[in-house]
């Protein structure tokens, strides 16, 4: 008896000490790298997942609703484990349907689990898929650099079947959902972490863009932190903007409140019923990673456009040929260049709160798509939309996005470059 406890002892107390080692290290906030993909527009992330730990390149969806990947090809995790049904994890992921699969059991295919419906908003398809847990682990970060990894040891994902992917940019297999359902990201890490269900986002077009989970502080080269945003209220729409969901589900993208758009300081006339969301769901603003451009309804899109003609014929700036997908564009002759893009006439959101003024300047209003040519980076979203305004990856680039789900605030700082930095200079080099 006695010498089998010694036997033991050694053991035990090394046990101890190293889940002690992992319990004491609680990071206060957590960092994901985000690119632009060159050919589709959208940003891509990587976390590691399973056992052993791969890198996983995921598409953000910024309302997205949780984790799914690709289970049927190359899946192998010694940790996977299907959640089953009526399990508390199940009831977590809004789930009440419980499903058995013939051809398992593997990772997506087992019975008595729980599932939920992966989308892909891109291609607007969604199927079923099985709710699972595996290890995730990222980099945590003290606001200025990644230090050690941190791991959660049962991530709530869903598995989904390779067709899934198509429309994907490509060396991609699956979505990060950063929506506010309970088991999207920023739940899921914050209470993983316990901390705050905050999150925010940095996106560039050229470098490294970056996603902050936790609180700030936001530190940029050289040596800028970004604080002191402005904010607004997110709001929640009743009725779920996902391609395929159950009666009652409300969306789990971001809404805010725009009360009007300005050019050049003058608003444009708009019909105010289109800035609201109605009892269907149908209208208001929301934020999007899934709209390479800002989208907006016909009637705002052409009030908009032609305000904006005239702002920019006033500096002298002249209009050209559309160039596809681009309907206005100028002559870059007369425009030069300024520390926040082209100087172009400057569009401001102007949204609920107090001060709550959301500056596009040329950086972000502006694409060129030749030596001579700058066209306005906003589409006509048609006539009768689900969402009036989407505002989409291209004006968001180098703004730094805070989400905060627990007060239900937007924090915004619009173009970095005013503060003389970028979404490319979080500092990647580990201090770990
Ligand atoms: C699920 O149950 C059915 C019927 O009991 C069985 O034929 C099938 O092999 C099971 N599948 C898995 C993945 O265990
Ligand atoms: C404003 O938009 C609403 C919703 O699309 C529409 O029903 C209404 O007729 C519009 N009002 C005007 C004055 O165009
Ligand atoms: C625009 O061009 C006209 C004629 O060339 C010139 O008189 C005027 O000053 C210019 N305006 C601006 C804002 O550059
Ligand atoms: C980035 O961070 C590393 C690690 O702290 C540091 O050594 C390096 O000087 C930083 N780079 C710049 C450009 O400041």
């Amino acid at each position: 008896m006695a010498s089998s406890l010694a036997f033991f002892l050694p053991f035990l107390l090394l046990f101890l000490s190293i889940s002690h080692a992992q319990r004491s290290f609680r990071p206060d906030a957590l960092v994901l790298r985000v690119r632009k993909d060159v050919s589709t527009l959208q940003y891509v992330t990587m976390i590691n997942q399973r056992t052993p730990l791969v890198p996983v390149n995921l598409v953000v969806h910024l309302g997205g609703q949780f984790l799914w990947v690709d289970c049927d090809n190359n899946y192998v995790s010694s940790s996977y484990r299907p959640v089953r049904c009526r399990s508390a994890q199940c009831s977590r992921a809004g789930s009440t349907s419980c499903g058995d699969c013939f051809n398992g059991p593997r990772p997506g295919c087992n019975n008595n689990t729980c599932g939920v419906i992966p989308d892909n908003p891109f291609t607007r398809t969604a199927t079923g898929g099985e709710l699972a847990e595996d290890v995730v682990s990222v980099q945590s970060t003290d606001g200025s650099n990644p230090g050690p990894l941190v791991t959660v040891p049962r991530f709530i994902f869903s598995c989904a079947p390779t067709f899934l992917l198509q429309g994907l940019a490509s060396g991609t297999t699956g979505l990060a959902g950063l929506g506010r359902a309970r088991i999207g990201f920023p739940s899921q890490f914050a209470a993983a972490f316990s901390f705050r269900r905050k999150f925010a986002i940095c996106l560039s077009a050229s470098a490294n863009g970056v996603i902050f989970f936790g609180d700030g502080p936001y530190n940029f080269l050289p040596n800028i932190e970004i604080s002191q945003l402005r904010s607004t209220p997110l709001y929640i729409n009743p009725v779920s903007t996902a391609s395929a969901f159950s009666q009652g589900e409300p969306s789990t993208e971001y809404f805010i409140r725009v009360n009007s758009i300005r050019i050049e300081g003058n608003p444009i006339t708009i019909n105010t019923t289109l800035l609201n969301i109605d009892s269907q769901g149908n209208g208001g603003t929301k934020i999007s990673t899934v709209n390479p451009y800002t989208l907006l309804e016909t009637s705002i899109y052409r009030a908009f456009t032609s305000a904006y003609i005239q702002a920019a014929a006033a500096r002298n700036i002249s209009r050209v040929a559309g160039v596809a997908p681009f309907d206005v564009c100028f002559s870059s002759e007369n425009v030069f260049s300024t520390r926040v893009g082209p100087s172009v006439p400057y569009i401001d959101l102007v949204l609920q709160g107090q001060d709550a003024v959301w500056t596009i300047t040329g950086s972000n209003s502006m694409v060129q798509v030749n030596d001579n040519v700058l066209c306005l980076g906003f589409l006509d979203g048609g006539s009768n939309p689900r969402t009036s305004i989407v505002i989409g990856g291209y004006q968001l680039e180098d703004n730094l996005l805070q989400f905060d789900l627990a007060a239900s605030r937007l924090g915004f700082s619009s173009t970095l470059l005013g503060r003389r930095t970028t979404c490319a200079n979080f500092n990647f080099t580990s201090n770990a």
